[in-house]
């Protein structure tokens, strides 16, 4: 098995950097690896006009260190007041890359997402017109559902419904967690693309549950079974364009973290690439990778591939036990303890 590997430099299709004293800590954690990152709008307040994207987007930009050329590709957050108008300007900005819908209190600062989606009639169809993807976290959210299944359920009574009415309309269904999305998005037309996460595709919910609960393997759509692991492997490493990378990268205070109520989101990001290395090599599909992760996501976009590029390494090493940012300290993903690949910058 090769020892090194050099790929198109990688995008990331699905990030949190969130904001404030963070930005100094999660950008240049990003911008060590990709080119690019789809930037998620769930801040609080939300980032739901263009205005405010911009405003973001200058507040990112801060923070990319001078040798790196990241790029923030920035979303709007729909709700169901989001106006035609509004999604008018958002496909004219060109630092403006999509749509990210949200049912209402699926997860983390989604309190003004979408319960009833009629209501966003007038913005998806003018998103249609635009050509601007809807980025969806696909999980029903009517009361009862067990969470376990709220994804697959969510694929047959939101989705279907959904690319049916708006046929034209390109999707990416986010962070994909069971063999049931794997299999609807196969089916689906190609104007329909999912991302897939580095912690799905190495942990399963044993990985949260067993011998204790471990909180910082604790995100939404939550972990599954092994069945469901394995479903996605196989997916990431078919050589499909329908998947690519999107971390989910999503950090949250260790404190909210540790918590009687902990906060979902995996902290990913300062060694996404190598995760998703590890992944694709318990695969037996490292050649795969490339196209994962560098260029089926720039191609659905309709975006030029990088032209830059990364190696990748197998080296043992570690990061450090937190990241520390104002008055807080972040934990990432394999804290403290060794990964196999490391990317030399
Ligand atoms: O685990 C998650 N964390 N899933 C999400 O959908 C949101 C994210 C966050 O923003 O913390
Ligand atoms: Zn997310």
């Amino acid at each position: 098995m090769a020892d090194e590997m050099i790929l198109t430099r990688p995008d990331d299709w699905h990030l949190h950097l969130r904001d404030g004293a963070m930005l100094a800590v999660t950008v240049p954690c990003s911008a060590r690896s990709f080119g690019r990152a789809i930037i998620m709008p769930n801040l609080n307040p939300p980032i739901t006009t263009v205005q405010q994207a911009l405003a973001y987007r200058a507040r990112i930009l801060r923070h990319v260190p001078a040798q790196s050329a990241f790029e923030p590709l920035m979303t709007l957050y729909l709700t169901e007041a989001t106006s035609g108008r509004e999604i008018e300007r958002a496909g004219a900005a060109s630092a403006i890359a999509a749509v990210k819908l949200y049912p209402a209190n699926a997860t983390t600062h989604s309190e003004a997402g979408v319960s009833d989606w009629r209501r966003c009639d007038e913005a998806l169809a003018c998103m249609q017109e635009q050509g601007l993807p809807l980025l969806i976290h696909g999980e029903a959210i009517t009361p009862g559902i067990d969470i376990f299944d709220r994804e697959a359920v969510f694929l047959e009574r939101e989705l279907e419904p959904l690319i049916q009415r708006f046929p034209q309309l390109k999707v990416v269904l986010e962070h994909v967690t069971t063999a049931a999305a794997v299999e609807f998005v196969r089916q689906a037309p190609p104007r329909l693309a999912a991302t897939i996460t580095a912690h799905h595709l190495l942990l399963n919910r044993n990985d949260l549950l067993l011998g204790g609960l471990r909180p910082h393997h604790y995100c939404l759509p939550i972990l599954k079974r092994e069945r469901d692991r394995q479903a996605l492997l196989a997916a990431a490493s078919s050589g499909s364009p329908k998947y690519f990378l999107g971390t989910d990268s999503a950090p949250h205070a260790r404190s909210s973290k540790e918590s009687a109520c902990g906060c979902a989101g995996i902290y990913t990001a300062p060694a996404a690439l190598e995760l998703y290395a590890e992944a694709f090599e318990q695969a037996g599909s490292l050649n795969r990778l490339e196209g994962f992760a560098s260029h089926f996501g720039a191609d659905f976009y309709a975006l030029p591939r990088n032209t830059t590029a990364v190696r990748l390494r197998r080296e043992s090493w570690s990061l450090p036990a937190s990241y520390r940012y104002g008055r807080g300290a972040i934990v990432p993903l394999r804290a403290a303890s060794p990964l196999q690949w490391r990317l030399i910058t």
